[in-house]
């Protein structure tokens, strides 16, 4: 068994060997001894990496690629640091690979990229996060790695926070349910780990710049925070990575409250946790907890992260401050082996004592371009139609001449987003393929849509046009500069629309973002699609369904602000007395909202069970067009003595109806799924149903439930 192979193994390594298992360091475009030379990484480097410090695990964070980055390059690369440490390690211990395939395989250059995980929450899909998931491991697995730093659960709900289209949703249980989808997917295989991140709390600091403190009260973090990561853990994540912020004036990687007591004792979670860049040095240098690399690294091991991602440059101070620990005693032997053990499971669970090595003249014919359907259908899935006045869209394929224009009509970089070939996005001059909005405008229309990049020729030519599309948005960006004081569409790019709307044409206003940008007068466009990051093949997504080769079925992950200062903005706002007795909840797109070609009806709802309630909805395409109806199932309890968000998403279904189809869908939720933390405003601890008469709620049809 596993357990026996890894005793066997730790009764017979040195505390040396067991102390590198521990650290994790960046080996590619390494500053200093770490250089490429010729296709490989230097000698020097690895002896003294994997030789000498013998670690357990390296990255490739955030877009570092080898040189050329095909797949093959990749294969070739990781297979040769295998090797090196394999046969540099007295027993024979290879190493776990990590990267950041966060939307497909997104660092290799020529390899399909997904929707941004905000688009795949507009799908509500979770099926297709899990094929996503399976997808993008056998992707990752084929270029050597086997560790994928994916799936974020945090819960966006501020616009201002860079990392806003990373997560899935503001809500707790849809993100935890396309989360858990796409952990079984990665994990199908059993070759590929996937990494639960960024534990817990990360996306809510406090100022809405990142990594800056954030104040999560009991109740808010046990009843909004914590449920979607729970979620994917319970699916069997192999791997935690833990939030670089301080919640409640403790950093997360000092938490032992968070990464022993809740995850492990109450949880149960039995994988790796990971650091995140550079955060056990961080106890000393940002957070000031100590004032040695040692201290740091006690604290951090102590509180229960079992390795330390680290930047070039830190690998030898973590593994001195570690052995210095176990010196003094500082960690125990005993919570080292701890560690150690797990990180040991995790490469015999993943087959690497077997099979470390990938056969890299596969690579590129197993990800070169594959699986590009698949991307179609995630990105198709994602569009949310939110304004078509008039039923002006689809349009017609027989349009004499359509405008395209705006920043992102024509631009792989910009509808990829952060995290793509690079860490902050494609960088200039580098050619990733894919298909444009305006590409795939024009292999719909051929030579009768026209691409104008400027402003004022759009406006003359579009009065002249059948109808003008503008596709506005953002430049990409991640962690470090995605965080914006004024998340607006900028003014040049409102004025446009503006003045395309003045021209009396139709003007489709197609938003590639990386959040609901609040729009300014935008916001008055008759016609309003709303296209996330929608990867690659984002330009084919976005012409299916302006000429309804599809039918748009997204609908908002997110609430859209009007304003900025509407953040944070949630559908989840508890009542007040501000505005009698509904929350003042008054976004300008409600969470859910999202329009189709056809029309829906929910014809009725009923409710049964208790312990596990189980929910019939009658659902009704009643227009003209087959599509697919994505069906919110909201619990509500009208009078509570303690504050419930006056809606909460308890179940969804996503079905598919063809036009004048009617059906029942039958949906359940454990009881438990109602359940509120108790107590006064320090909250008490303990989550429990209250009793009362809810309602649970599906389009304009409820049922009632009592709960005793
Ligand atoms: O996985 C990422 C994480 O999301 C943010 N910091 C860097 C890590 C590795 O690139």
């Amino acid at each position: 068994s596993i357990s026996s192979r890894v005793a066997d193994l730790l009764k017979r390594m040195t505390t040396e060997e067991k102390v590198g298992q521990l650290a994790q360091p960046a080996v590619v475009n390494m500053q200093g001894d770490c250089q490429w030379s010729g296709g490989a990484l230097t000698e020097s480097c690895m002896q003294h990496v994997l030789g000498d410090l013998k670690v357990g695990s390296v990255l490739s964070g955030g877009g570092e690629s080898p040189p050329n980055n095909t797949p093959k390059d990749w294969a070739d690369m990781v297979n040769a640091v295998q090797k090196y440490a394999i046969d540099h390690s007295r027993l024979h211990i290879p190493i776990v690979y990590g990267v950041d395939a966060v939307h497909g395989h997104n660092n290799v250059l020529g390899a399909t990229k997904f929707p941004q995980q905000i688009g795949v929450g507009a799908t509500w899909d979770p099926q297709l996060s899990e094929a996503m998931g399976e997808s993008t491991a056998r992707a990752v697995k084929a270029t050597g790695p086997q560790w994928d730093f994916a799936p974020v659960q945090d819960i966006s709900r501020d616009t201002r926070w860079g990392r806003f289209y990373e997560t899935y949703s503001e809500d707790p249980y849809l993100a935890g349910e396309l989360g858990a989808a796409n952990v079984c997917g990665l994990e199908k295989t059993g070759q590929v780990s996937a990494t639960v991140k960024h534990f817990a709390g990360y996306s809510a600091p406090f100022n809405g710049h990142d990594r800056t403190e954030s104040h999560i009260d009991p109740r808010y973090l046990q009843d909004t925070f914590l449920p979607s990561y729970k979620a994917a853990v319970d699916a069997g994540a192999d791997t935690v990575m833990v939030n670089s912020g301080s919640i409640n004036g403790i950093p997360a990687h000092a938490s032992h409250y968070l990464l022993t007591d809740l995850l492990r004792h109450q949880w149960g979670f039995k994988g790796v946790v990971v650091s995140d860049w550079n955060d056990v040095d961080a106890l000393r240098t940002s957070y000031h907890l100590t004032d040695t690399y040692a201290g740091a690294v006690a604290i951090a091991v102590n509180a229960g992260v079992d390795m330390g991602m680290l930047p070039p440059g830190e690998v030898d101070g973590f593994v001195q401050g570690l052995s210095d620990d176990v010196k003094s005693g500082a960690v125990s032997k005993r919570r080292l082996d701890e560690a150690v053990s797990r990180i040991l499971t995790l490469k015999f669970k993943l087959g690497l004592f077997e099979h470390p090595y990938v056969d890299a003249s596969k690579a590129n014919a197993a990800v070169l371009g594959t699986d590009k359907d698949l991307a179609v259908k995630a990105a198709t899935e994602s569009q949310t139609l939110l304004k078509n006045d008039g039923n002006v869209l689809p349009l017609s394929t027989d349009l004499g001449k359509v405008v395209v224009t705006g920043p992102n009509a024509d631009s792989i970089p910009n509808q990829n987003g952060g995290w793509t070939i690079a860490w902050q996005g494609i960088p200039d001059g580098v050619n990733d393929p894919g298909v444009t909005v305006y590409q795939g405008i024009k292999n719909v229309v051929g030579d009768h849509a026209k691409l104008v990049p400027d402003a004022d020729d759009a406006v003359d030519q579009a009065k002249g046009a059948d109808a003008a599309i503008v596709v506005v948005g953002d430049k990409p960006g991640a962690e470090g500069v995605s965080d914006q004081e004024l998340p607006e569409l900028s003014a040049d790019q409102q004025d446009l629309v503006d003045r395309l709307q003045a021209t009396g044409k139709p003007v489709i206003v197609v938003v590639v973002a990386d959040r609901p940008l609040v729009l300014g007068k935008a916001a008055d466009a008759k016609q309003l699609l709303m296209s996330w990051l929608p990867g690659s093949e984002g330009g084919t997504a976005v012409a299916n369904v302006l000429f309804g080769k599809a039918n748009p079925s997204g609908r908002l992950p997110v609430s859209w602000p009007k304003s900025t200062g509407d953040e944070p903005m949630f559908y989840q706002q508890l009542n007040g007395t501000n505005s009698g007795t509904s929350s003042g909840y008054d976004p300008l797109f409600a969470f859910g909202a999202g329009l189709s070609y056809t029309t829906y009806a929910v014809q009725g709802v009923s409710v049964s069970g208790s312990g596990t309630v189980k929910v019939s909805v009658k659902v009704a395409n009643t227009g003209s067009r087959d599509g697919d109806f994505v069906v919110p199932v909201f619990a509500q309890l009208p009078v509570s003595r303690i504050l419930t968000p006056p809606n909460r998403l308890v179940a969804f279904t996503r079905v598919p109806l063809k036009a004048g189809q009617s059906t029942t869908v039958s949906l359940s939720f454990p009881r438990s799924r109602l359940a509120v933390t108790q107590g006064d405003i320090n909250g008490s601890g303990t989550r429990a149903v209250l009793p009362g008469q809810y309602k649970i709620v599906a389009g304009d049809k409820s049922a009632d439930l009592t709960i005793h």
